[in-house]
């Protein structure tokens, strides 16, 4: 019988992606959502890919009656992927209490249910914001982690400080941080996607809504850092490479191949890449030209960071497969179909 896993914000930009990948390896995958920042017709077009449409619950993790109504009616589940939370850095900047409360509160509550009904295994989603700007290039899972530059950033690192805490105090529970760099691109299929909400604040779908004609211009933030060209370099990660690495490690745990019962891991491709390059390498993938100026640092931004991917290669046996070119390309292709671009 198929494994069933929980995925929460299963209908959000990297949970569509692991549950397909989750269904195309062969579990069972039931999907918690709000729907506060995703929309239900995903649970659609992730059945166009998989030929599965997900059992799905519309509902906040934070209600812990919700919650706990939920693990009542569906047992079974042997392990839970977390993703759902809120992600604006500069809104968490505005609204700390509503981060706090969301993202902590949820993970509380799941890991309650977790020791009341029996399910022992949780993937977390961290974030490589827990590094801030590091001493050295690039990073270990043993960098240290630094203060948080934003709540969105420091309900991160306190996540990672109740999972490490929780899994010590109450040894059935076994779990995984996954520490994401930068994740981009979109499903080959172009069904499934990133779909920010407003003016996106992340670079990729900056990029395509520009060349799509929804803003005028692309405003490079900084081109006088130390780095190589002067912009700010990162690592920017396939979004399904990444999903691939949610079942590799959901797997680990289900078969007890983990080394101790909370392990954190670094996604990454290894290799830093500046804003200019990522401008550069998606005109030479789509051949659209693309329309930037320079403007100003951002703030809150650090100047460079890529990850040493050397312990999730060798633990794991997970490694990006996908190059530059291919994940801007099926970025501008799900832009374009999500605009009715031909
Ligand atoms: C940010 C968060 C990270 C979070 C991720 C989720 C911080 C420090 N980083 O990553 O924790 O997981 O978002 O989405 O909180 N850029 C431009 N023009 C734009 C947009 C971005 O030049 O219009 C530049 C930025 O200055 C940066 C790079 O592109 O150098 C990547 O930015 P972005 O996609 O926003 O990701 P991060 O800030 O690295």
């Amino acid at each position: 019988m198929a494994k069933k896993i929980l995925v929460t914000g299963g209908t959000g930009y990297i949970g569509s992606h692991t549950v397909v990948e989750l269904q195309e390896s062969g579990y069972e995958v039931v999907i918690v959502d709000d729907l506060s920042n995703s929309s239900i017709d995903v649970l659609d077009n992730i059945a166009k890919i998989s030929g599965t449409k997900p059992a799905f619950e519309q509902f906040n993790l934070a209600d812990k009656e919700k919650t706990s109504d939920f693990f009542k009616r569906n047992q079974g589940i042997e392990a839970i992927i977390h993703f759902a939370a809120f992600k604006a850095v500069g809104e968490s900047v505005q609204i700390p209490l509503n981060y706090y409360r969301n993202n902590l509160v949820s993970l509380m509550n799941l890991l309650d249910c977790q020791r009341e009904f029996n399910v022992p295994n949780m993937v977390f989603s961290s974030s490589c914001t827990v590094y801030g700007q590091p001493e050295k290039l690039p990073v270990t899972e043993a960098t240290p982690r630094k203060d948080a530059e934003s709540p969105y950033g420091n309900t991160k690192r306190v996540s990672e400080d109740i999972l490490q805490d929780s899994v010590k105090a109450y040894p059935e529970l076994k779990a995984i941080a996954l520490r994401y760099f930068n994740p981009i691109g979109a499903h080959p299929s172009a069904l499934i996607g990133e779909l920010p909400l407003g003016v996106p604040q992340n670079l990729v779908p900056f990029i395509t809504q520009t060349a799509a004609g929804l803003r005028d211009e692309l405003k490079v933030f900084g081109d006088d850092y130390n780095t190589p060209d002067g912009s700010a370099v990162r690592d920017y990660i396939n979004v399904v490479d990444l999903a691939k690495a949610h079942v590799t490690a959901i797997a680990r745990l289900l078969d007890g191949k983990n080394k101790a019962n909370y392990e954190i891991f670094n996604l990454g491709t290894g290799d830093g890449l500046s804003v200019l390059e990522v401008v550069k390498g998606f005109e030479r993938a789509t051949g659209e030209k693309l329309n930037y100026k320079i403007v100003e640092r951002r703030a809150g931004d650090v100047e460079q960071i890529w990850a040493d991917t050397t312990y999730a290669n060798e633990e794991l046996g997970w490694k990006a497969e996908k190059g530059l070119d291919e994940t801007l390309l099926s970025a501008w292709n799900w832009e374009k179909k999500v605009r009715g671009i031909e």
